[in-house]
């Protein structure tokens, strides 16, 4: 009778172990202490025995009651721990709340243009899908000018092309509203370009326009400057460096010094000290003609960057294709950008 004793409290502990819910819990209260019990037959079964097994075998059955008995209040107490009312199952485990992060392009694209509004430009949009009147011809590209080559250029016949620069939205913002204003415009880009370690077919450019009477290139360098120290921080120098676009005259390209080695040369900069981020200029008075606009009334500067470029210089991500592979360990190293 020990052995069926022992094993009947074995039994019971293994039962409890796997009770989740406080109904669970009633119904092994009543199988194992309750009056149909096999621990009310084990009393029964006591009453036959000669004295000195009755008081052994007692002993040992209210021992026994004693332990179901506490173990049964514990594991109340651990049920009871869930919200009033309400059940819970235990053995669930802790639901995870993954957390996404930016993608290092939206980080930055959203960083510029929070620069340019906080200078008061105004936020733009112009299609991707553009003519070639916009793409080009009222940019003053010629028709024989290499960007307008098949090879380089999406084309979608009729006229129509993907934009290959945000630039057409120029003329699109200068039909739109009466000058003075300040307007940037981001957005995509395509070109037919191999996609490699620097380029991809498509990728993001951040446009800027500013047109109002007397507008000079000291107004564009001061707002360039403003610009870069705030991206990439107050001890960047900028170097403006003279450059050719059909639309802008002059035309400058927009260097930074290396962060790396502050303008002394080093493998990261091409030991030039400096590294390219934008094209910009004075607007050509051809185009000011081409959207209707008096080049003898009003003056304006226009720059264009590419996102990319700056997002790989400001985190020295060295290969463009990483922005469009959705690896999650890349993506995952911007989730302190939230
Ligand atoms: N659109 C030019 C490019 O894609 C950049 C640019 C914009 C240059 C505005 C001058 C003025 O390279």
């Amino acid at each position: 009778m020990i052995d069926e004793i022992e094993r009947y409290f074995y039994d019971f502990e293994r039962e409890l172990a796997t009770v989740c819910t406080r109904d669970d819990l009633n119904r092994i209260k009543g199988k194992y202490i309750g009056k149909k019990s096999g621990l009310h037959l084990f009393l029964e079964r006591l009453k036959t025995l000669p004295l000195e097994e009755r008081r052994i075998f007692g002993r040992r059955i209210n021992e026994v009651k004693a332990a179901i008995e506490h173990l049964l209040r514990e594991k109340e107490e651990v049920l009871s721990e869930g919200k009033h009312g309400e059940e819970i199952d235990i053995s669930l485990p802790g639901r995870k709340h993954p957390l996404g992060s930016f993608h290092p392009i939206r980080f930055v694209m959203d960083e510029i243009i929070a620069i340019f509004r906080s200078l008061g430009f105004r936020v733009e949009e112009g299609p991707e899908i553009e003519t070639e009147f916009y793409n080009f011809e009222a940019l003053n590209i010629p028709p024989d000018h290499p960007a307008r080559d098949a090879q380089d250029s999406f084309y979608l016949g009729r006229g129509y092309l993907l934009r290959t620069h945000t630039s057409p939205a120029q003329i699109r913002v200068m039909e739109k509203l009466k000058p003075p204003f300040k307007v940037i415009v981001p957005g995509k880009c395509y070109r037919r370009d191999a996609f490699d370690a620097t380029h991809s077919p498509m990728f993001h450019q951040v446009e800027g326009l500013v047109v109002a009477p007397g507008i000079t290139m000291g107004d564009l360098k001061g707002t360039i400057e403003v610009f870069v120290r705030r991206l990439f921080g107050e001890d960047r120098k900028v170097r403006f460096r003279p450059s050719y676009f059909p639309f802008t005259e002059p035309s400058a390209e927009v260097d930074i010094s290396c962060g790396v080695c502050q303008g002394e040369g080093c493998p990261s900069c091409g030991r030039k000290g400096w590294l390219e981020i934008m094209g910009a200029g004075l607007v050509h008075p051809q185009v000011f003609c081409n959207a209707g606009y008096d080049p003898e009334k009003v003056q304006g500067f226009a720059f264009g960057m590419g996102v990319e470029r700056i997002t790989m210089l400001r985190f020295g991500i060295p290969d463009i294709r990483l922005f469009f592979e959705n690896d999650v360990y890349f993506l995952e190293r911007f989730k302190s950008l939230r």
